[in-house]
């Protein structure tokens, strides 16, 4: 079945063709990363616009690179939440249009279903039940997932999400938008116990969450205490510092958890998991505590429509029908109980 993937959460506009949840045909992404980079962060009614301008070539340029037309495909599967409404709508708006046009069925999937799905168009995906680390500019969760369309958050940030932190600490520091690349390039050459930074929510109480608010709060008072870094070797120490802060409280939790739930098989999603350093200590945390570790390659880490269309997969496979009402949802439940295809 090639399923047509559509995905405008955030300031990606991405298209994508995917063959039975695994095969990628076409695989187009169009960042607006230039729109947004002089505000440093992501502004809404733009991201809005830039996508309306965008999903119609994207769209086109994936069918041609592939050499499809619409007439091969079979369904259709687009982001329908969370994110931002006015930028997940226009995907939407698409995939309904295109549905209605050529009698095509049509699913709305869940981002981080998406993000969850990205591994599966890998060689050699984790089997079910397995865990999975969220980390994304909008989350950051430890999930269990127990099938295709059922999973279950067992934790979640109490405030700001893993790249949210990266890329506010990218903005005090003036490395632009977005910013968690610029830190994990910079960090290479820095000493990473150069600046000490907390380390939050670490109770029995608040086992499975995460905090990342407090963290930012430090590197904005270490910078109102002692200035901006002097020269090159000092920023790539602060960026050093800060990412070994949220990589270890994000390998020590996921690892905790896994052990706790008898999982022993580990994914990490979403363009967080695009970090050379969280790549690697939680591939060490794998060796040492006996635990396999999946990751994505960073471009299906980072927003993407292909995750998007192998997720909408097992949804159209269960015969699962959006109607054309489907509307965007900024807060969208997880998917829980099916299990399938
Ligand atoms: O999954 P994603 O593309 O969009 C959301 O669903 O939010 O994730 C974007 C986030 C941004 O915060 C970005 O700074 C972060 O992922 N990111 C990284 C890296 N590449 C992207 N964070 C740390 N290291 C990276 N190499
Ligand atoms: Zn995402």
């Amino acid at each position: 079945m090639l399923v047509l993937g559509l995905e405008s959460s955030c300031d990606e506009t991405a298209a994508a063709v995917v063959e039975d949840a695994t095969r990628v045909l076409t695989d187009v992404v169009a960042s607006q990363a230039e729109v947004h980079a002089r505000f440093g962060g992501v502004v809404p009614e733009l991201a809005s616009r830039a996508h309306v301008v965008n999903v119609v070539p994207v769209i086109d340029a994936a069918l041609a690179s592939a050499d499809l037309s619409l007439d091969d495909i079979d369904g259709i599967a687009v982001t329908q939440g969370p994110g931002l409404v006015g930028a997940l709508l226009v995907a939407i708006q698409a995939a309904k249009a295109i549905a209605y046009a050529r009698d095509l069925p049509l699913v709305g999937v869940h981002h981080l279903e998406g993000h969850m799905a990205a591994i599966q168009l890998e060689p050699n995906p984790p089997p079910f039940p397995h865990l999975a680390l969220v980390v994304s500019g909008g989350h950051s969760s430890l999930i269990q997932v127990n099938g295709n369309g059922d999973v279950e958050e067992i934790g979640a940030t109490r405030d700001d999400a893993a790249g949210e932190a990266f890329d506010k600490v990218a903005k005090l520091l003036g490395l632009g938008y977005p910013g968690g690349v610029v830190i994990d390039r910079l960090a290479k050459q820095g000493d990473p116990s150069a600046v000490p930074f907390p380390r939050a929510m670490t109770t029995a109480k608040t086992k499975d969450d995460f905090s990342f608010s407090g963290l930012k709060t430090a590197a904005l008072n270490r910078v109102r205490e002692h200035g901006q870094p002097k020269n090159e070797q000092e920023l790539a120490d602060f960026c050093a510092s800060f990412q070994a802060t949220v990589v270890e409280v994000l390998v020590r939790k996921t690892r905790k958890a896994a052990r706790r739930l008898g999982l022993d098989h580990v994914q990490v999603c979403g363009g967080v998991a695009a970090n050379s350093k969280l790549r690697a200590e939680l591939r060490k945390a794998g060796d040492e505590d006996g635990f396999a570790v999946y990751v994505p390659p960073p471009k299906r880490c980072t927003d993407n429509a292909a995750m998007i269309a192998a997720a909408g997969y097992h949804r159209l496979a269960r015969g699962e029908r959006a109607v054309l009402t489907m509307n965007a949802s900024s807060s969208l439940p997880l998917p829980s109980g099916a299990h399938g295809a």
